[in-house]
C-alpha cells in the first residue's frame, strides 16, 4: 500500500559519472555527497565497486564519512559483484546493496546469451547473496519497460522472496510512455504478491525526454522511491532530473498530495557543484536551475512580475537557492561586498580564507568589468583546488602566440616541487597542444589529451573560461579544470592539474614518476 512520503535514490555518481567524457575524482565524488546530504536526499548510490578501485574507494570514504541518507553500491549479479559491493558499504550507517540484472528478451537472449530461466535463477541466487549481508537490498531489472510484463511479475515476485526490499523498475533506455508506464506499476502492484511490503520505485532514462514526466506519473500510480540525477546528467541523453521531479511534487503538492523531505534551497548550489566538478554546462532555458529560469525578457512579463511574481513563476528563485542579486561586484568593492555576496551564495568562510579569496577576486576585477556569481564561483572552486589538491607542479608563467600564417608556439616556466623554476617550450598543432607539450618537455612526461571542453562562465568578451581536461598515460586517465580570463592559460592551469594528480598517483603507487628511466 502506497504511503505518502516519495524518497529520492540520488545516483549522480553512479549513473551521472557514465555520461560521457565524465570523470570524477574520489575527492571530487566526496564534495557531492556532501552536499546532496546537505539537500537531504535519501539514499546516494556512491558508485559501482567492481567497475574500478577508484570507485571501490570513493564509495567506501563515502560510506564511513555521510552518515545521513542510506549508501548504496550497485552490483552486477555476479557473486565477486555483490561481494565487492558489501566490502565497500559495510562501514556505513545505512547501507544498501543494488543488484541489477537485464530482462527483456533483447537484453536476455542478445547480451547476456541466455534463456528466462537461467537469468531468474541468477536474479533470486545474488538477491539472496546479498541478503545475507545486508538488510537493505534493492533488485532491477534492467530493461524492465521492454521485458514481457508477465515474466517480469514472475521475476519480481522470486525476488522478493528472495529478500529483496525495494523494485526499482528500471525504463533503461527511456522507452516508456507516462499513461503506459503508469499502468505498468499498477499491474505490478495488483498483480504481484509482496509488492506491498517493498518499496516499488521507479529509474527512467531521458532518450525520449520523457524521464521526468514518467517519474511523475510513476508516483502518482503509486511509486514510492525515484531515482535520477542532479542537472540530469547520466547514461546517453541522461537520467531523469532529479531538481525537476522534486520541483513538480514540491510545487504541486495540491496534486499529488506526497510529502518530500528534500531541502530544496539546496537544489541550486548542488547543480552548480555537478555543473562545476564534471564540465558539463547546465542549459540557459534548463528548468529549474537554468541561468534562464527566473529571468523575464517581454515586458508584459516583466510588468506582471514587478506587479506580482506569481503573475508569470510558479516558484520562487529563492525555493530553490538562486541568490537574489542586488550588488555588483567589480574593482571598486570592498571586502564587505564580498564576504556578503559569497554568504548570500552559501559559501561560510573565516577571515583568513576571506583574505585570501579577495586577493584573488581583485586581481580578476582588474581584468573584468563586473564580477559575477558565477565568476565568485570559479574563483572559491580554484581556491579550494588549490588548497587541496596534491601540487607538485605550478605554472608561473605561460606565453604563446598563434595565428592562420604562424606556426603555433608555446614558451611555459614552472616552479618545481624543491622550488626550481624550469622553463622550456615547444609548438603544436595550436595554442593548446603547445602549451601542453611545453609542460610535459619541463616535467619529463607525455600524456594524451583524451577529452577537453571550455565552458564560458559568463556573458560578455571579458569573460572567464572554464576548461576541463582529461589526459591518458598508459592507461590511465586523469582529470583537471582550470579558469582565466584567457582560455589558453585556463587550459595551461587544466593540464597542470591533471599531470599533478598524475604524479601524485605515481607516487602513491610507488611507480617510478614518468620520464625517469629505471636502472
Ligand atoms: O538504467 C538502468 O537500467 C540502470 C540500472 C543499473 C538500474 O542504471
Ligand atoms: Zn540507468
Amino acid at each position: 500500500m502506497a504511503n505518502d512520503r516519495v524518497k529520492f535514490l540520488d545516483t549522480t555518481l553512479r549513473d551521472g559519472e557514465q555520461s560521457a567524457g565524465i570523470g570524477m575524482t574520489v575527492e571530487e565524488k566526496m564534495e557531492i555527497a556532501k552536499q546532496l546530504e546537505k539537500l537531504r536526499v535519501d539514499i546516494i548510490e556512491a558508485g559501482f565497486p567492481a567497475s574500478s578501485p577508484g570507485d571501490f574507494q570513493a564509495v567506501s570514504n563515502i560510506a564511513r564519512e555521510i552518515r545521513e541518507p542510506v549508501i548504496c553500491a550497485l552490483a552486477r549479479a555476479h557473486p565477486n559483484d555483490v561481494d565487492q559491493a558489501w566490502e565497500a558499504i559495510k562501514g556505513a550507517e545505512s547501507p544498501r546493496i543494488h543488484v541489477f540484472l537485464s530482462s527483456s528478451d533483447i537484453q536476455v537472449m542478445h547480451q547476456l546469451r541466455k534463456n528466462r530461466e537461467e537469468v531468474m535463477e541468477m536474479a533470486v541466487t545474488m538477491v539472496e547473496r546479498a541478503k545475507k549481508l545486508c538488510d537493505d537490498v534493492e533488485f532491477s531489472p534492467m530493461d524492465a519497460t521492454r521485458t514481457n510484463p508477465e515474466y517480469l511479475f514472475q521475476m519480481m515476485e522470486a525476488v522478493i522472496r528472495a529478500g529483496a526490499t525495494t523494485i526499482n523498475i528500471a525504463d533503461t533506455v527511456g522507452y516508456a510512455i507516462p499513461s503506459d508506464f503508469a499502468n505498468l506499476l499498477r499491474r505490478l502492484q495488483e498483480e504481484v504478491s509482496g509488492m506491498d511490503k517493498v518499496t516499488l520505485s521507479v529509474h527512467c532514462h531521458n532518450d525520449l525526454g520523457l524521464a521526468v514526466s514518467n517519474s511523475l506519473a510513476a508516483i502518482e500510480a503509486g511509486a514510492r522511491q525515484v531515482e535520477g540525477c542532479i542537472n540530469g546528467i547520466g547514461e546517453r541523453a541522461g537520467n531523469a532530473s532529479l531538481e525537476e521531479i522534486i520541483m513538480g511534487l514540491d510545487t504541486r503538492k495540491d496534486l499529488f498530495g506526497i510529502d518530500i523531505g528534500i531541502d530544496t534551497t539546496q537544489l541550486y548550489p548542488a547543480s552548480r557543484l555537478v555543473s562545476r566538478i564534471t564540465g558539463m554546462a547546465v542549459q540557459a532555458n534548463k528548468a529549474v536551475v537554468g541561468e534562464n529560469a527566473f529571468r523575464h525578457a517581454s515586458g508584459i512579463h516583466q510588468d506582471g512580475v514587478l506587479k506580482d511574481r506569481s503573475t508569470y513563476e510558479v516558484m520562487q528563485p529563492e525555493r530553490v537557492g538562486v541568490p537574489g542579486s542586488t550588488l555588483v561586484l567589480g574593482k571598486l568593492s570592498g571586502r564587505a561586498g564580498l564576504q556578503a555576496r559569497l554568504d548570500a551564495l552559501g559559501y561560510s568562510l573565516s577571515r583568513d580564507e576571506i583574505s585570501n579569496i579577495f586577493e584573488s577576486f581583485k586581481v580578476l576585477a582588474d581584468k573584468k568589468r563586473e564580477v559575477t556569481d558565477r565568476d565568485l564561483e570559479i574563483l572559491m572552486d580554484e581556491e579550494k583546488r588549490v588548497s587541496t589538491e596534491p601540487i607538485s607542479y605550478t605554472l608561473d608563467q605561460v606565453h604563446f602566440s598563434s595565428g592562420d600564417h604562424d606556426i603555433p608556439t608555446a614558451t611555459v616556466r614552472l616552479v618545481g616541487p624543491n622550488g626550481e623554476v624550469n622553463t622550456d617550450a615547444s609548438t603544436g598543432n595550436g595554442p593548446v597542444d603547445a602549451v601542453c607539450k611545453a609542460i610535459d618537455r619541463v616535467i619529463g612526461c607525455s600524456c594524451t589529451l583524451v577529452d577537453f571542453s571550455v565552458q564560458s562562465v559568463s556573458e560578455g568578451l571579458d569573460s572567464q573560461g572554464t576548461v576541463t581536461i582529461r589526459v591518458d598515460n598508459q592507461g590511465r586517465t586523469f582529470s583537471g579544470r582550470g579558469a582565466s580570463t584567457d582560455i589558453i592559460v585556463a587550459s595551461a592551469k587544466a593540464y597542470l592539474s591533471a599531470v599533478n594528480r598524475m604524479l601524485a598517483a605515481d607516487e602513491e603507487s610507488n611507480v617510478p614518476a614518468v620520464g625517469t628511466t629505471p636502472d
